[in-house]
């Protein structure tokens, strides 16, 4: 069965016969080609199979990090059997913390795996017969024990606490299409709001305002420090809720950083180098990390955007004039770079409180979006002692988007 239009009659979505398989490479194939109208514009279609593949190699995904999921029929042969819905799944290094219940406000940190889910797809013959809701309750609870129990395991080796082993801590996907699809199959929205900058092209202040840009080879030190503070932050005695985080590590950046590249290549015949930018002694650093993302390539750049990973403030104590000094000079940067590389949008996702009063004093126009159709993070957990609803998910940014 070369193409997916011959099953005849199609399975109802509820029929003992379907089942959840991994596709072959040549079935991903033929799901790339499907998906590539939806998700493949800025490329051709042969280079957008080709960035599937190379998506595959990068960090996160390499190592079997990455999982492609299909449904499709019991007992079909591989290459042959119709593929009813599709999706991936994504392995990441999470957390949660919730108060220890020794009655002294102390809060347990808890290490895990958290998976990202992407790429949801039925080709259109397909659509409005239930076979993604299917898919997804299959992989929602696929998920649950998937790859997380050599994370508890290695876990265990540092002497960190890994309870649940053998269970990931959650699920997270971004929904484009709004907040009830994903709802009814298990997946909580969450905050999904963005301050949106416009580039300015020459915007970048001049030498000696004390900001540094960022290269790859700055990310290494800047990640680990983040995941000192936010690990640090999470362990604060205090608060009755539990707090869950995918980690900003260096490998999640990676992972945008070398899609950006594929990317840029392709459109542009070379990369950036700026992926970012620092103000601030040691201690009392502010940073943000950012890459571009392209979706219409350049005959659509309105989809096009500079996306911030994620920003960081070190010492959040320090005077907010101060912050919004060093702040400024990061964002004229991110200005200036998402003019030149023909993004229309900067966005920050999710800014906390604190991080909208330093923009506020920062002095850039800027626009509070709250998105109710597209990218909405949404989380599906895997605890029993929570419901989802008693969960804060903190550094809720655009790093842990995939
Ligand atoms: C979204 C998609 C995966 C649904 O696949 P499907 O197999 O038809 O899904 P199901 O039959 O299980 O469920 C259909 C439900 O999805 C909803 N849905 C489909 N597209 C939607 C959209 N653009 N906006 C809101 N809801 C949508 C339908 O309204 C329907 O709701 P109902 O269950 O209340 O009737 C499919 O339409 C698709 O591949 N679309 C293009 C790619 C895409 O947008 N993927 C989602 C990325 S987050």
């Amino acid at each position: 069965m070369g193409s997916n239009g011959n099953l005849s009659p199609l399975p109802p979505a509820s029929s003992p016969s379907l089942i959840l398989a991994q596709p072959t490479q040549g079935e991903r194939d033929r799901t790339a080609r499907h998906t590539y109208p939806n998700w493949g514009g800025a490329l051709t279609e042969d280079g957008y199979l080709q960035r599937e593949t190379y998506l595959t190699t990068v960090p996160l995904a390499r190592d079997g990090g990455i999982t492609h999921w299909i449904l499709t029929v019991d007992g079909g042969v591989p290459d042959e059997r119709p593929i009813l819905s599709s999706c991936e799944s994504l392995r990441k290094r999470a957390v949660y913390a919730r108060p220890s219940g020794n009655g002294e406000g102390e809060r347990v940190v808890v290490e895990g795996v958290a998976h990202g889910i992407a790429s949801v797809f039925t080709e259109p013959a397909f659509r409005g017969k239930g076979y993604a809701s299917r898919m997804m309750k299959e992989v929602g609870e696929k998920l649950e024990g998937w790859q997380a129990r050599a994370a508890g395991a290695a876990e265990e080796k540092k002497g960190v606490e890994a309870v649940e082993k053998g269970s990931s801590l959650f699920s997270v996907l971004y929904s484009d299409i709004g907040k009830t699809f994903y709802a009814k199959n298990g997946w909580a929205p969450f905050e999904s709001t963005h301050v949106s900058i416009k580039p300015v092209k020459g915007a970048a202040p001049t030498e000696g305002q004390g900001v540094k840009v960022l290269g790859y080879h700055e990310l290494a030190e800047l990640c680990a420090a983040d995941e000192k503070q936010l690990r640090a932050d999470l362990a604060r005695p205090g608060g009755s809720r539990t707090k869950v985080a995918i980690l900003p590590e260096l490998d999640a950046m990676l992972w945008h950083l070398m899609r950006e590249d594929y990317m840029t290549k392709a459109i542009f015949g070379k990369t950036p180098t700026i992926r970012g930018a620092v103000t601030g002694e040691a201690g009392k650093r502010v940073w943000a990390i950012w890459m571009r993302g392209y979706y219409g390539g350049l005959k659509k750049p309105e989809g096009n955007v500079l996306h911030v990973l994620r920003v960081v403030v070190e010492g959040p104590e320090q005077p907010e004039e101060t912050l919004a000094d060093g702040l400024r000079a990061i964002l004229q940067i991110a200005q200036h770079e998402a003019a030149e590389w023909r993004t229309e949008d900067i966005q920050i996702w999710n800014p906390n409180p604190k991080l909208r009063s330093v923009i506020d004093k920062t002095g850039i126009q800027y626009q509070l979006v709250n998105r109710d159709t597209d990218s909405i993070a949404s989380l599906r957990w895997y605890g029993e002692k929570e419901q989802t609803s008693e969960l804060d998910w903190v550094a809720n940014e655009k790093f842990a988007w995939c």
